[in-house]
């Protein structure tokens, strides 16, 4: 196997329990994992080294929550919204009428257009949701074709009850025929929990019966008003919940007991005129805090995590360290991951070298492209 120095680090991270993070640093990856990090001066040789120049070396961003696999658009809805319109679950019908009329061909050129797209900002893992086909053979193709991206594939039947179809004759369909179809592709299952969209004696129905084959639970829950998502990820002991931008302290309580993740969002507030998430009151309590991008047409276009990041130090009062470690190592928790998200011993060597002496850059120079080079598996990527 090749190794491979990275050499004169400006700021390293590696969320290591002693050093999370450390100057002037070197790492070895030997194929494609993490074998030694430490002091430059007392780095070991390789048989490749490769100046980095003092720039920073973070892990790469594990982006939990997207939604890719769609056509269209929806800008005209976007600035609506930002002339005063609310946001509203039912504008995800557009994007499925212009889902189910694409072509696989389209379908898979969009999802690797804005997946390059999360590459160059320095996202290495990425979840990838059906949810815009809504019928049998639409929610199999659209996890058909995000397989071919990721193994962190999502089953969201459950995002709307389509135009023409009743809600119990919709679960129905969803916990039978459509989970039968869409298990071989995916790993997880989520419903969108909300009032608009499915109750939470629906969630947990459509949960369990995704747990019967094996499809591990996450939620999105408490968007757009007060709810009992959150509780429920909490007391099934999901792998994450995410939205939460409207959170009781019974809520808060829940999460930081359980250790549910509660993944924020910022982008989908920011788009939506939504109030800002809570991070400062969940991180107090003791709540694990992930953000990602939830890229998708409606809620959130955005595939940045940088901007994420800037939004949640700038607007969420997360410091820029605890930002970075949301957008990293507690999103590879909220996919129940240890080998991606930090860059300890062990690790997948997936990184991102900033344009940048210090990981803050990334918050403090908002809409700059601070991600100068990317490696996946220890290649650059
Ligand atoms: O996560 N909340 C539900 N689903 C998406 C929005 C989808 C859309 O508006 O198209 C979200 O925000
Ligand atoms: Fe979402």
């Amino acid at each position: 196997m090749t190794s491979v120095l990275l050499a004169n680090i400006g700021e390293l991270t590696t969320w290591g329990p002693e050093r999370p993070q450390l100057a002037d640093a070197a790492l070895v990856i030997e194929g494609d994992r993490v074998v030694w990090s430490g002091p430059a001066d007392s780095a070991p040789a390789a048989d490749t080294a490769y100046d980095v120049g003092g720039r920073a070396v973070i892990p790469g961003f594990v982006d939990s929550h997207s939604h890719l696999v769609f056509a269209g658009e929806r800008a005209e809805e976007f600035a609506a919204r930002m002339s005063g319109q609310p946001y509203a679950a039912g504008g995800i019908r557009t994007t499925v009428a212009a889902t189910r009329a694409a072509s696989d061909e389209t379908l898979t050129a969009n999802v690797a257009r804005l997946v390059a797209e999360m590459r160059r900002q320095g996202t290495t893992t990425v979840e990838i949701k059906s949810g815009y086909g809504l019928t049998v053979a639409d929610e199999a193709r659209s996890l058909a074709v995000a397989a071919a991206f990721t193994d962190e594939t999502t089953f969201l039947g459950a995002h709307v009850v389509p135009e023409g179809s009743g809600v119990d004759e919709y679960v129905a369909l969803v916990t039978g025929p459509m989970l039968a179809a869409a298990a071989p592709h995916a790993r997880w299952i989520d419903v969108f929990c909300e009032s608009g969209a499915f109750d939470v004696d629906q969630a947990r129905a459509v949960l369990a019966a995704g747990h019967a084959v094996g499809l591990a639970g996450r939620l999105h829950a408490n968007q757009l008003g007060h709810g009992p998502g959150v509780r429920l990820a909490c007391e099934l002991g999901l792998a994450a919940v995410d939205h939460c931008t409207y959170l009781s302290d019974a809520d808060v309580a829940a999460l930081a007991d359980a250790g549910t993740v509660a993944t924020l969002l910022p982008g989908v507030d920011f788009s939506t005129r939504q109030p800002w998430p809570d991070a400062r009151r969940l991180l107090d309590a003791g709540a694990q805090v992930a953000l990602a991008s939830d890229c998708n047409p409606g809620s959130s276009y955005t595939s940045s995590m940088p901007f994420c990041i800037a939004l949640a130090v700038r607007e969420l009062r997360m410091t820029p360290r605890e930002a970075l470690h949301a957008a990293t190592e507690v999103g590879a928790r909220a996919l129940r991951r240890d080998d991606i998200g930090h860059l300890r011993v062990g690790a997948r060597a997936d990184l991102a070298i900033l344009e940048a002496p210090s990981a803050v850059h990334l918050a403090y120079r908002p809409g700059v492209p601070l991600v100068r080079e990317v490696f996946v598996g220890g290649s650059p990527g």
